[in-house]
C-alpha cells in the first residue's frame, strides 16, 4: 500500500453526467434507518455532505463517484489507495469529512480495519462496498461500525437515500445544535432505601404533568426492576444501548426504548440476569444520546454506583440521594455526601424516605446532623399504598395518596428548572388533579 494518497477534488455537480449510471444495486442498511426527509437526489438535506471514496480498485471507486455525480451538490473526493497504515487515519479524519466510503475487496483485512478506526472516531459515516456480497464480510463490516454496505455498479436513488440517512445521522454538533436535556438522577445510601419507587414514579409525573420528553433509565444493572413497578415488557435493554458503543444513535436508542401509557420512555434493566459492566465511557455516550431527544433523563442509579468517572458528576441537573432515618442509611449518606457532595459537586437533594416523624427516637435534629444539611424531601412511609402500586403494576404517581402528591411536587420543582425545556412555565401543560395549579 502507497502512503496516504495524493487525492484530488472532485466536483461532483460539475462532473460526471446522470446518464453513466448501473442499474442494478443492493444496499443493506447496518441498522435499521430513519425516514427518509429528503428522497430527492438533488437535494440532501439542506446542507451539503462532504464525502471521501477510499478506493484502490478504480472501476469501482469511478462508479461510486458516478453515482454520487446524482447527488448535486456535495463535495467529493477520491482516493485511489489506502491509507499507507492505521497511524495515517487522524490525518484522514481532521478533513472532517461526514461520510466516507470505503473498498472492501482489495485489501479486505485492512479494509475492515480500516472501517473499524474510521467509525471508532465518530464524526463520520462509514459505507462499505464491495462486488462480492459476502455475507461473512457483512456481518463483520456491521460489526465494526460500518453504517450502509452497498454492492456496485450502485444507482443512483439507492446513494441518494444511504446519504440522506447519513446527514440525519451526522452529530449533533454539525446539525443545529439543541440544548441538552435535564439529567436526573436518583441513588440510593444503600439498599432498599426507595430508589426505584422514587425513581419511576416521578419520571411518570414529569412524563405526564409537564408534557416534555420525558425518558427514564435503569441504569441498576444487572437486577433493575424499574419496568417490573411500571407493569411493562420491554423487548430490549440498557445493556443493548451500552454494547452498541459508537453505532448509538438517536435512532438505534429510539429502537430499544418501550412506551408508558403515561408518555413516559422507557430503557429497561434487562429482564434476566446479565452479567456486564458498564464503563462510564459507555453511560456517558447513552446520557448524551438520550440528553439530546428528551427533554429530562431519569436514572435509576441503584444503590452500589459509583459515578464519579461519569458525566453524572459533572453535569446532572439533580443527583437525588435516597435514604431513610434508619442508622445505617444515615451513616451512609453522611460518607456519600462527603465523598461526592462535600466539594462542589454536582447539586445534591435529599430525599428521606419512609420518614415517620421521631420513628425510633431519632430526631430531625439527628437527622440534618448525619446529612450535614436538611432533606429537601420527605415522603412519608405508605406500605399499603406502594403495594398497591406493585401488584397493579400502576404508578403511585397518578394516583392520590400523599406520596403521590410529593412526587408530584419534586417533578414539579423539576419541571420548574428549565421552564418545561425552554418553554414559560405557564406554558406547561397541566392536567387532572394536578398539584401543579
Ligand atoms: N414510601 C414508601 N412507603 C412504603 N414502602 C415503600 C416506600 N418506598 C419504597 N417502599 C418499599 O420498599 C421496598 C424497596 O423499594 P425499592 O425497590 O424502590 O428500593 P430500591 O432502593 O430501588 O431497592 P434496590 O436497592 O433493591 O434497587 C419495596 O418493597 C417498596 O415497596
Ligand atoms: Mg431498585
Amino acid at each position: 500500500m502507497s502512503s496516504l494518497p495524493t487525492h484530488y477534488e472532485y466536483e461532483v455537480s460539475a462532473q460526471a453526467g446522470h446518464g453513466q449510471l448501473a442499474t442494478r444495486n443492493d444496499v443493506l442498511a447496518a441498522s435499521a434507518s430513519p425516514a427518509l426527509v429528503n428522497p430527492c437526489p438533488d437535494g440532501i438535506g439542506a446542507e451539503a455532505l462532504s464525502i471521501a471514496v477510499i478506493g484502490p480498485n478504480e472501476k469501482q471507486r469511478v462508479s461510486a463517484v458516478s453515482a454520487l455525480a446524482g447527488c448535486a451538490g456535495n463535495q467529493v473526493r477520491e482516493f485511489p489507495a489506502y491509507p499507507s497504515g492505521l497511524d495515517d487515519v487522524p490525518r484522514l479524519l481532521e478533513q472532517h469529512y461526514d461520510v466516507i466510503f470505503i473498498d472492501m475487496d482489495s485489501d479486505p483485512e485492512f479494509a475492515l480495519e480500516l472501517v473499524e478506526s474510521v467509525c471508532a472516531d465518530g464524526s463520520a459515516t462509514v459505507m462499505a462496498y464491495s462486488e462480492t456480497l459476502d455475507r461473512d464480510m457483512l456481518i463483520r463490516c456491521m460489526r465494526a461500525g460500518a453504517r450502509e454496505f452497498l454492492t456496485p455498479p450502485f444507482e443512483r436513488e439507492v446513494m441518494a437515500e444511504a446519504l440522506v440517512r447519513a446527514a440525519a445521522r451526522r452529530p449533533v454538533t454539525k446539525n443545529t445544535k439543541k440544548a441538552a436535556g435535564q439529567l436526573l438522577a436518583f441513588m440510593g445510601a444503600k439498599g432498599g432505601a426507595g430508589v426505584t419507587t422514587l425513581a419511576t414514579n416521578f419520571a411518570v409525573a414529569l412524563a405526564q404533568e409537564s408534557n416534555q420528553r420525558t425518558l427514564l433509565i435503569d441504569l441498576d444493572l444487572p437486577l433493575g426492576d424499574a419496568a417490573l413497578n411500571l407493569g411493562i415488557v420491554p423487548e430490549f435493554s440498557v445493556v443493548d444501548a451500552l454494547q452498541a458503543d459508537i453505532r448509538l444513535d438517536a435512532t438505534f436508542l429510539s429502537q430499544l426504548l418501550i412506551q408508558h401509557t403515561s408518555r413516559l420512555s422507557v430503557l429497561a434493566a434487562p429482564g434476566r440476569f446479565v452479567q456486564f459492566e458498564a464503563g462510564s465511557e459507555a453511560i456517558d455516550r447513552l446520557l448524551n444520546v438520550a440528553r439530546q431527544e428528551f427533554d429530562n433523563v431519569v436514572v435509576d442509579l441503584g444503590a452500589r454506583f459509583d459515578f464519579s468517572g461519569s458525566m453524572l458528576s459533572k453535569e446532572a441537573t439533580t443527583i437525588f440521594l435516597v435514604t431513610q432515618a434508619g442508622i445505617p442509611e444515615l451513616r451512609n449518606s453522611n460518607r456519600l455526601i462527603a465523598q461526592f457532595f462535600s466539594n462542589g459537586g454536582p447539586k445534591l437533594e435529599i430525599v428521606l424516605n419512609r420518614y415517620e416523624s421521631q420513628a425510633m427516637g431519632i430526631t430531625e435534629a439527628h437527622i440534618t446532623k448525619a446529612l450535614t444539611r436538611p432533606a429537601q424531601w420527605k415522603i412519608p412511609n405508605d406500605y399499603p399504598a406502594v403495594r398497591k402500586m406493585q401488584v397493579n403494576a400502576t404508578p403511585l404517581a397518578l394516583s392520590n395518596s400523599p406520596i403521590a402528591r410529593l412526587i408530584r411536587q419534586m417533578a414539579h420543582a423539576a419541571a420548574g428548572k428549565t421552564g418545561a425545556a425552554g418553554k414559560p412555565q405557564a406554558q406547561v401543560k397541566k392536567k387532572g388533579f394536578s398539584l401543579f395549579k
